[in-house]
């Protein structure tokens, strides 16, 4: 179901899907059409229980042979500082495991921060020149954190512009200590792409699922834009698409 959004005041596509399994296959599909259209496109990933079900769904289109990656571009995000790319928990690992094994994408044209250079930053200038050396980013895919953060941009006093170093908040910190064996492993910064590099993308694909959810995507989507949920800053972009299953959208003015 699609909604319209000019009455609201918000620009924004919004997809409601039946649940996690449809917003994955919804997801896939608006990637896809962007590498059918523009076959060297740059992609801009996400890691996060979110965009699992979209990769998985990504993969099975290559193996159908309806999908080649061999032209396209990837930036991630994100990485935890301090990861190596052989630690499972890092992003690198993530992507590698999740979609770039898995596709015919070629490995020299993903771009990952690199969480294992210790100087912050070198790593972020290095991942700003890499966006910029691409073109820029043509779609961008996000997942919406439980404090409405977007990459690792925390809520905070004002929007942080480029990519940076971030130290992550307690509740980052507590949900994502799931993937690891105990709290202590898990990193307390991260460098993410800033607001200004996120924002500069051409379309932004925004995926979110689950009732735990829906509190912060009414604040992010429906509420002020403000620093203090990150998310927000999306409704001003001019081509952002919101796909959220019926339970994320159960608290939205819909
Ligand atoms: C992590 C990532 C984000 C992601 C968020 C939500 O902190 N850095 O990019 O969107 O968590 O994760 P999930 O999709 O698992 O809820």
């Amino acid at each position: 179901m699609i909604f319209g959004h000019e009455d609201r005041g918000i620009d924004m596509k919004i997809f409601k899907t039946r649940d996690y399994a449809d917003m994955s296959r919804k997801a896939a599909n608006l990637i896809s059409a962007q590498i059918i259209l523009k076959p060297d496109c740059v992609l801009g990933l996400a890691t996060g229980s979110s965009p699992l079900g979209t990769y998985k769904q990504l993969v099975e289109w290559y193996k159908k042979e309806d999908l080649d990656f061999s032209k396209v571009s990837t930036v991630n995000l994100d990485e935890y500082r301090g990861l190596n790319k052989d630690n499972a928990q890092s992003y690198y690992y993530f992507m590698n495991e999740n979609l770039f094994s898995k596709v015919n994408i070629r490995k020299e044209a993903t771009f990952i921060p690199d969480g294992a250079d210790p100087n912050p930053e070198r790593a972020c200038a290095a991942h700003e020149e890499v966006i910029k050396r691409l073109g820029g980013i043509d779609l961008q895919l996000l997942g919406l954190g439980n404090n409405g953060h977007i990459g690792f941009n925390e809520p905070a006093d004002e929007f942080i512009k480029d990519t940076h170093c971030v130290n992550l908040t307690q509740s980052t910190i507590d949900a994502n200590s799931r993937f690891f064996e105990s709290i202590d492993e898990v990193p307390t910064q991260a460098y993410t792409m800033g607001i200004r590099s996120i924002m500069r993308a051409r379309k932004i694909l925004i995926i979110v699922s689950g009732e735990e959810k829906a509190d912060i995507v009414r604040e992010a989507f429906w509420g002020p834009v403000t620093p203090k949920v990150p998310a927000s800053i999306l409704q001003i972009h001019r081509d952002v698409t919101l796909v959220a299953d019926a339970a994320a959208l159960s608290k939205a003015p819909l």
